[in-house]
């Protein structure tokens, strides 16, 4: 049996038209929802990703303030501009992309924004709001993941989840996401990393995949049973010489040889990267929403 594909691209697009929807009735209201873009240095991939997240504000109606900083911004700089997007109330939510140059302090930084615009959900008192099940801003490629199996009708209430990665940027929070007492949750969830003695025999045992390692083939056809849902987070480049940029991206599954076991399966690229940017839409609104007393 080959897996049915879960087209991450087509179900972004679809809660992207809803936000869409939802942006145009907040104009009939004079509401503009407005996203602050923070990066600092010149990162190719960091680049991209932030040109991608200010392309899709604009194309569904968010506003967007976009600052590009050079990586000989001092920590004290970048926490003037987190302060005066704080104060703005044309700023709805606040993104600083992440890795941020060696001598700033990711957490000094991620403390200093206003846990009301924190719609990339990584301030501490979104973690902990998240951890004991409150309503917050939740991080958006694990809410994006939550969206995806939800969306194509994937039951986690008391399905064995293994999560494989325990970052703080994923890992941590989708296993924590999908551990609450919550519908589109309520799943037993087993989290591995680096230190899993024997992997496949927890992913072997396996309802539903989440492989964050990032690591090409970290989940191979042997370690998973028929029938599972694999959802894949990996983002790896690898050489290819047949494409004009040298490199194609492949995700942290074997995905030809896994999809030939499992039910369910996303592709790299086209599965869970196009959710990541709509959940960060998504919270902006939210923001906007709550800051006008709406909810
Ligand atoms: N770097 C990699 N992923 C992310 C993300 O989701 N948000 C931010 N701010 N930086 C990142």
């Amino acid at each position: 049996m080959s897996a049915e594909i879960i087209d991450g691209k087509q179900v972004a697009e679809d809660i992207r038209n809803e936000l869409k929807a939802t942006v145009a009735e907040l104009k009939e209201k004079d509401i503009v929802p407005g996203l602050g873009v923070i990066l600092v240095g010149a990162d190719p991939a960091s680049q991209s990703y932030v040109t991608a997240k200010e392309r899709a504000c604009e194309k569904i109606g968010i506003y967007s303030d976009d600052n590009r900083l050079s990586a000989e911004t001092t920590q004290d700089e970048l926490l003037q501009v987190v302060e005066r997007m704080n104060n703005d109330p044309k700023i709805n939510g606040i993104l600083v992309q992440l890795p941020l140059p060696k001598h700033i302090d990711e957490a000094t930084v991620l403390l200093a924004i206003n846990p009301d615009k924190d719609v990339d959900g990584f301030h501490p008192m979104s973690v902990g709001k998240m951890m004991i099940g409150e309503d917050t801003f939740l991080p958006c490629t694990p809410n994006g993941i939550v969206q995806l199996l939800a969306r194509s009708g994937v039951e986690t209430s008391g399905a064995h989840v293994v999560v494989v990665g325990r970052s703080n940027i994923v890992g941590k929070p989708v296993a924590n996401m999908l551990l609450q007492k919550k519908e589109g949750a309520n799943a037993t969830v087993t989290l591995c990393h680096t230190r899993t003695k024997d992997l496949g025999h927890f992913t072997r045992q396996a309802d539903i995949i989440i492989a964050a390692s990032g690591w090409p083939n970290t989940i191979t056809a042997d370690m998973v049973k028929e029938g599972v849902v694999v959802i894949d987070v990996g983002v790896n480049r690898v050489e290819d010489s047949s494409r004009e940029r040298g490199y194609r991206l492949i995700g942290d599954v074997d995905f030809d040889a896994v999809k030939e076991k499992a039910a369910l399966i996303t592709p790299v690229p086209g599965g869970v990267g196009p959710m990541t940017i709509t959940m960060l839409l998504f919270n902006t609104v939210l923001s906007a929403k709550r800051a006008n007393g709406i909810d």
